[in-house]
Formats: structure tokens, C-alpha cells, sequence
């Protein structure tokens, strides 16, 4: 059996907590999809859909079992559809717990043959998230610690240009 996971997210744009997050999994299920979200009812993106996927395959280029794809409207549909067995989610906080813990009864719900798994995240990510990026970016600061090499360049470039 092949055993798929989905982590899905908005990655705007994908943060090295995110990427420890998707090796972690990689190691765990056979194949990973790295889910974008299409969200009507979140428009103000930084990033294209594409640039997002784009920037996602850039990083795990190097990880021979995943795969990067986006979707619009419920997960729970998409992960019955495609036959995954796992929704990976990454846990920094106790603030993130409510609704995570929410979201993945409401999945269960919705769909009760996948399994939501929380993934704790490594210390040294707790406080980061692609807001804090983009944040500190926009004032010009330091992100060289928060996202991969390859796609600094790229996120440099796009949140000066916005300024
Ligand atoms: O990176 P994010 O913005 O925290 O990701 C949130 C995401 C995309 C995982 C979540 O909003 C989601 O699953 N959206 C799809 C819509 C859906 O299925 N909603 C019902 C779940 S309660």
C-alpha cells in the first residue's frame, strides 16, 4: 500500500519550518503531497499560487517523495479523493493548538479514514511563520535565518519591489 500524506498550508511563502516539517514527513509516509490552498476567502497573497508552488519544489527538489500540487475548497475532500491516509501538520505553540485541534476534528468529521498528525516543531522554529518573514523583509531585515537559500533571492526581490 502506498501510504500518502497531504501537508497543506498557504505557504507564503514556504519558511524553513515548513521544510523541516515536510522532511520529517517524507520519512514518515511513503509519498507527501505538499498541499498549496487556493483561499477565496484569504486574497491578500505576497505570492502567486505558482510562485508559491514553485518555491515549495525549489527546496524539496532534493526529496524523492514528494510532490508539490494546490486546491480549492475542503482538504477533506481532496484527501478522500487522492486515497491519503495522513493530513501533516506542524505544531509551534500552545496558540496554535485551538485551532488545529479544531480543524482536525472538523476533517475527521468530514472524512474519517485520514488521521491528522501533529508534528512538533524544532525549538528553533517555534516563533517563526511566513508573516514574521515577510515582516521583518519588508523593513529590510535579516531572513537568511527563516527561509531556504535558494528562494531568498526570489522573496528579497518580490517584498522590496512591494515597498
Ligand atoms: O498555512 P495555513 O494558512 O495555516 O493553512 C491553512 C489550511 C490551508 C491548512 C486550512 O485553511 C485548510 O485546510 N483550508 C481548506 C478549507 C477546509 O477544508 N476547511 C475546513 C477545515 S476545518
Amino acid at each position: 500500500m502506498n501510504r500518502i500524506a497531504v501537508c497543506p498550508g498557504s505557504f507564503d511563502p514556504v519558511t524553513l519550518g515548513h521544510l523541516d516539517i515536510i522532511t520529517r514527513a517524507s520519512g514518515l509516509f511513503d509519498e507527501v503531497i505538499v498541499l498549496v490552498s487556493v483561499n477565496k476567502m484569504k486574497t491578500n497573497f505576497s505570492f502567486s499560487l505558482e510562485e508559491r508552488k514553485n518555491m515549495i519544489r525549489a527546496v524539496t527538489g532534493h526529496l524523492p517523495n514528494i510532490k508539490v500540487d494546490s486546491f480549492e475548497g475542503l482538504l477533506a475532500d481532496y484527501v478522500k479523493q487522492i486515497g491519503a491516509i495522513a493530513i501533516v501538520k506542524g505544531l509551534r505553540a500552545v496558540s496554535d493548538f485551538e485551532y488545529e485541534f479544531q480543524m482536525a476534528l472538523a476533517n475527521k468529521k468530514l472524512y474519517n479514514d485520514a488521521e491528522t498528525v501533529f508534528l512538533t516543531t524544532k525549538a528553533e522554529n517555534m516563533y517563526l511563520s511566513s508573516s514574521v518573514v515577510k515582516q521583518i523583509a519588508s523593513f529590510g531585515g535579516d531572513i537568511s535565518h527563516f527561509v531556504p537559500e535558494q528562494i531568498l533571492d526570489d522573496i528579497k526581490k518580490r517584498l522590496v519591489k512591494e515597498k
